[in-house]
């Protein structure tokens, strides 16, 4: 279930019978990878108490919509943010008439109303209510909504009557729930980015510089995280906050970068260097602060290395994806960093006069990119980095995929060459 790792799972649970059922889904969800908060209604409280939800999910069951403890005082909008996906399982006949109806009277239902994220079902009832008139029409109106149903089932119930309306197994749950995150996703691999500028020193209160903000990065690592990724953010020095569940390496020089990428680099399937590391660094760093007596002073510079090239050269089976920020002829400078790195992607974007206002600016939130692979490019157009970045993350899970099929048969061929 490779597709839940990461993945902030909100369980409500509702008055049913079967609300005991969702202490076994909250241990197979962690099991997956998945976080999971649990959210109660008053009605399911009768059944199974919060402090066995609490013990399993390791963290506190939210119950009220008025809330001190959370911070400013709005819980729902707070657990709205955190979720990836809510899944409400069991769901009662009561649950799905309060969702059809768009009512906020309980926690769980005003974070439904919220969120911005998948909402998954999984109804349990007697086989009457579940077949009664108000119960489907409400059900066919959520489905209309985008709501996804799991379930239920027909077999035997706790009231004794055989029928449609019992709870899916937790193994069915867990995998049409890992269905709706299949898309670009980048589970089970570690992808590690490089981001912001490098600071090359010329004495101990001086560097060369450039104006890279880190955003671009910053946003991909995000988005790998949602892909459902392990990521390694390698970064220079920007104002921006370390990502949620990323973990950050700060840097200053170039020559920084490249150790920390050397350390990490072995356990890494993909590669993302979004960084604007310096191209060259000065020759002798002063130890004393350079006095303003010349009226000439020549700096005398020399190459860093380049770490995508390196990576390539090196660590040949890494999936590697450039970035090249540009004045001109994109498409041109691109293709020939492609061929000459030997590198399987480019992300490319004209920054300077000839750029839009919006993307072409270094601390914008705004870019547009285009891709270049072998054999194939994608115009990636204005949009929030946010959203490029998950557009450039599903098209890096979509690539890489291509790549492991063809390393696999490659490999093959070469076994049956050497049998
Ligand atoms: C013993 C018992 C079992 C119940 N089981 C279910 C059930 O499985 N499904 C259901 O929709 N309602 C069931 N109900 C009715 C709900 O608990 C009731 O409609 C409640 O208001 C639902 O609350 P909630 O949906 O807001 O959590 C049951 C009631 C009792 C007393």
């Amino acid at each position: 279930m490779q597709h839940l790792t990461n993945k902030r799972v909100l369980l409500g649970v509702t008055g049913s019978i079967a609300a005991y059922k969702a202490a076994d889904l909250i241990r197979r969800l962690r099991e997956a990878g998945a976080e999971v908060r649990v959210v109660m209604t008053d009605g399911s409280k009768a059944f199974v108490t919060p402090l066995t939800f609490q013990a399993l999910s390791g963290l506190p069951v939210h119950e009220n919509l008025l809330d001190k403890e959370a911070e400013a005082a709005m819980g729902h909008i707070e657990l709205a943010r955190w979720a990836d996906v809510i899944l409400i399982a069991p769901a009662s006949a009561n649950s799905l008439a309060t969702l059809a109806q768009g009512r906020a009277d309980e926690l769980l239902y005003a974070i439904c109303l919220a969120a911005d994220v998948p909402l998954a079902i999984a109804p349990a009832m007697n086989k009457h209510m579940w077949a009664d008139q108000a119960t489907q029409d409400n059900v066919r109106l959520l489905a209309q909504r985008g709501v996804l149903f799991i379930g239920p089932e027909s077999g035997d119930q706790a009231c004794g009557d055989v029928g449609e309306g019992r709870m899916v197994d937790s193994e069915t749950i867990l995998s049409r729930l890992a269905e709706l995150f299949t898309v670009g996703s980048l589970s089970g691999q570690t992808v590690l980015i490089t981001a912001g500028p490098t600071r090359e020193a010329l004495d101990p209160v001086r560097y060369l510089s450039n104006h890279s903000s880190g955003k671009m990065g910053y946003a991909i690592a995000d988005a790998a995280v949602e892909a459902g990724a392990k990521v390694i953010l390698i970064s220079g020095p920007v104002s921006l906050e370390a990502p949620d569940r990323v973990t950050r390496i700060n840097v200053q020089s170039a020559a920084d970068m490249e150790a920390a990428v050397k350390e990490q680099i072995n356990q890494v399937d993909i590669f993302i260097a979004t960084a604007a590391v310096a191209d060259y660094r000065p020759v002798t760093v002063q130890q004393d602060k350079i006095k303003k007596t010349e009226t000439r002073l020549t700096l005398e510079l020399e190459k860093n290395t380049d770490i995508l090239a390196m990576v390539k050269a090196d660590y040949a089976k890494t999936f590697c994806v450039g970035f090249a920020a540009e004045t001109h002829d994109i498409e041109n400078y691109a293709q020939t960093k492609l061929k000459q790195k030997k590198i399987e992607m480019i992300a490319a974007n004209l920054v300077g006069a000839k750029a839009t206002k919006t993307a072409g600016t270094f601390n914008s939130d705004f870019n547009e990119l285009s891709v270049y692979w072998p054999g194939g490019n994608l115009k990636l157009e204005l949009a929030s980095k946010a959203k490029l970045a998950r557009q450039l993350v599903a098209l890096i899970a979509q690539r890489y995929t291509q790549y492991e099929i063809t390393a696999h048969n490659e490999n093959n061929v070469i076994s049956l060459k050497s049998n």
